[in-house]
């Protein structure tokens, strides 16, 4: 590190070639996910080759935290107990960002060279940004050349963030002690875990990614690795809990913990037979909530068949802290009449819940992917 310390000071782009080839190469990624429900942490380590997990943690969000009443204190206070329990070793993270801060866009641009996409890009996101773009972030992903009518367009992916926003959250991950080295969109991280990875077990065929957190569900359509669609839908978990609070007269915190502890959706069988009348009203306020989730995975669904190119979605991943719900794997299977599973990154050293059909909890699906960024595969 200290011969690419000095290094730093020549001019001209040597210098940058001669800093990475002499720079150690880096072998540690860490990311952090700060959802409304809880934070998220894991470092991966690829010294060995493949991507392993090393350390990695969750831990409450303040409440707050994502609404207008930032507390910042408390979001640092918590990241830095978190760094503390994980265990993480680096101090350089890759940070997600929350659905809501976001504004993402597929576009279709003419085929042009990258030079010129950089400006068509910015006068494509004044088109439907309402806020002036030069207090905005905007950043692009090409995700390749489609065919539409005959002719060859660039599918891009526009993201674009208000640049106060990136400097509030720099500001936050220093106070804790930490680097952000990127800031990545939570759809990138769950393609990448479930569609895109060497052993992931969604990469061939039309793979629809829901990963249902706590305020909101990323959707994300992957087919044959490539990245067809992403959405942010604003529900998830909130919805049951809300639904668990009217029905049982409990607070928002109380029917949250109700629904983590003691929530469980019945078969049809075990409705019909031998299911108590708790665990009937549990499951009866709980698929209150549901069918509002249910409402807006359709029209997404919806909107994604619209398009020129869609394929009939052939399976469902689910991730997020909602799909540990006991019968939410079978329940969505039946809603939404397609095979439904928990994806399988095939990494070792990943938290397990202990969940029967789960080989991770998760609810690290997110982190996972944001972590592995840098990873080439
Ligand atoms: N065992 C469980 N049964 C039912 N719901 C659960 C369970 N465990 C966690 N949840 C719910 O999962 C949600 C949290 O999931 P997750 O950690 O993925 O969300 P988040 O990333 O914090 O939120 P968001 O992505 O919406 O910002 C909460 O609504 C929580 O109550
Ligand atoms: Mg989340």
């Amino acid at each position: 590190m200290k011969g690419a310390t000095a290094l730093k000071g020549l001019n001209g782009s040597l210098s940058g070639k001669l800093i990475r080839k002499l720079a150690p190469k880096k072998t540690e990624y860490a990311a952090v996910d700060i959802g409304s429900r809880e934070i998220k942490v894991v470092e991966v380590s690829i010294a060995d080759g493949s991507p392993v997990v090393v350390a990695s943690g969750r831990y409450p969000t303040p409440a707050g935290v994502l609404d207008a009443h930032v507390n910042e204190e408390d979001l640092v206070n918590a990241l830095n107990e978190l760094v503390l329990v994980s265990g993480i070793q680096v101090n350089e993270v890759i940070a997600t960002i929350s659905g809501d801060r976001v504004i993402t866009r597929h576009v279709k641009m003419p085929v042009m060279p990258e030079k010129e996409l950089e400006t068509a890009v910015m006068f494509e996101a004044e088109k439907f940004i309402p806020i002036p773009v030069d207090e905005l972030t905007i950043r692009y992903i090409n995700l390749g050349e489609i065919e539409s009518g005959g002719d060859k367009y660039l599918h891009l992916l526009l993201a674009a963030v208000p640049t106060s926003f990136v400097y509030d959250y720099n500001e936050i991950f220093i106070r804790a002690g930490l680097t952000v080295a990127a800031i990545d969109l939570q759809s990138l991280g769950l393609w990448r875990v479930f569609g895109n990875l060497k052993n992931s077990t969604a990469k061939n065929g039309t793979v629809g990614i829901l990963d249902i957190g706590a305020s909101a569900t990323q959707f994300v359509v992957v087919r044959d690795r490539a990245l067809q669609l992403t959405r942010t839908l604003p529900v998830g978990g909130n919805l049951l809990t809300r639904s668990l609070a009217e029905h049982y007269g409990l607070d928002f915190i109380k029917a949250q913990q109700m629904k983590e502890e003691e929530g469980e959706l019945l078969s049809t069988d075990e409705a019909a037979v031998s299911a108590t009348a708790d665990a009937m009203q549990m499951d009866f306020s709980l698929r209150d909530g549901l069918s509002g989730l249910v409402r807006e995975i359709r029209r997404s669904l919806d909107y994604y068949a619209a398009q020129d190119s869609a394929t009939a979605i052939e399976r469902y991943i689910i991730s997020g802290g909602t799909s540990k719900l006991k019968g939410f794997r079978e329940f969505l299977t039946g809603a939404m009449e397609t095979p439904v599973d928990f994806g399988n990154p095939g990494i070792p050293g990943l938290p397990d819940e202990g969940l029967i059909d789960a080989p991770f909890d998760p609810s690290f699906a997110v982190v996972l992917g944001t972590a592995l960024r840098e990873v080439a595969e």
